[in-house]
């Protein structure tokens, strides 16, 4: 196992076997329903990144990705998040099935803020896979087509997930421990 020269303590949850055989059987069911679409992989950055990376290199039918940025403010202690949407697409998503590939769903409100924007857009379909999710901090519900892993309420870092723009070059997910 890579060790990180770090002083940020954490430990091993998913490594890259499970990581590997997970993506290998979403890439399964993906072929299974788009095969014949040449659907669009709107990769949301940056977190997507290695997620999408072995995703797609599992799939040998035509398709094509796009990307889209999110990222979210808080002004303040009291008022709400708000989140600025960036990344021009090139590519015309109308009457286009689309498949939202993100690393980690916490609240969902990046996600639904990227459907919204899609929507408008008015792809033939548009579906949401994410490698990880915490079901218990979604705050509103959420259509899900595809969760690598569910995982509870904690910190975790690596296959292109972050701890302030660090760790995303870890190779498999590691969990942030509370520092005592
Ligand atoms: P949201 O709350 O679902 O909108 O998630 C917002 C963003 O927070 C995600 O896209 C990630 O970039 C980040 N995030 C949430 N939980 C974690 C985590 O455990 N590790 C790393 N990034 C996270
Ligand atoms: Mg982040």
């Amino acid at each position: 196992m890579l060790e990180m020269k770090t002083k940020l303590p954490f430990e091993l949850l998913i490594d890259q076997e499970k990581i590997h055989k997970r993506v290998s059987e979403m890439a399964e069911e993906i072929t299974r329903e788009y095969s014949e679409k040449t659907p669009v992989f709107v990769g949301v950055l940056k977190g997507c990144l290695i997620f999408m990376a072995d995703l797609i290199r599992q799939l040998n039918f035509p398709l094509e990705i796009e990307f889209i940025s999110a990222a979210s403010y808080r002004k303040g202690t009291d008022s709400a998040d708000y989140l600025v949407l960036g990344g021009a697409s090139t590519t015309e998503l109308k009457d286009r099935h689309v498949i939202i590939v993100e690393g980690i769903i916490d609240s969902g409100r990046t996600a639904e803020a990227i459907i919204s924007h899609l929507k408008l857009m008015e792809p033939a379909s548009l579906e949401l896979v994410t490698l990880l999710d915490k079901p218990g901090s979604h705050r509103n519900r959420l259509d899900i087509k595809q969760i690598g892993f569910s995982i509870g309420n904690e910190f975790v870092i690596g296959y292109g997930l972050d701890n302030t723009q660090k760790f995303r070059n870890l190779p498999y997910i590691g969990r942030v421990l509370d520092e005592k």
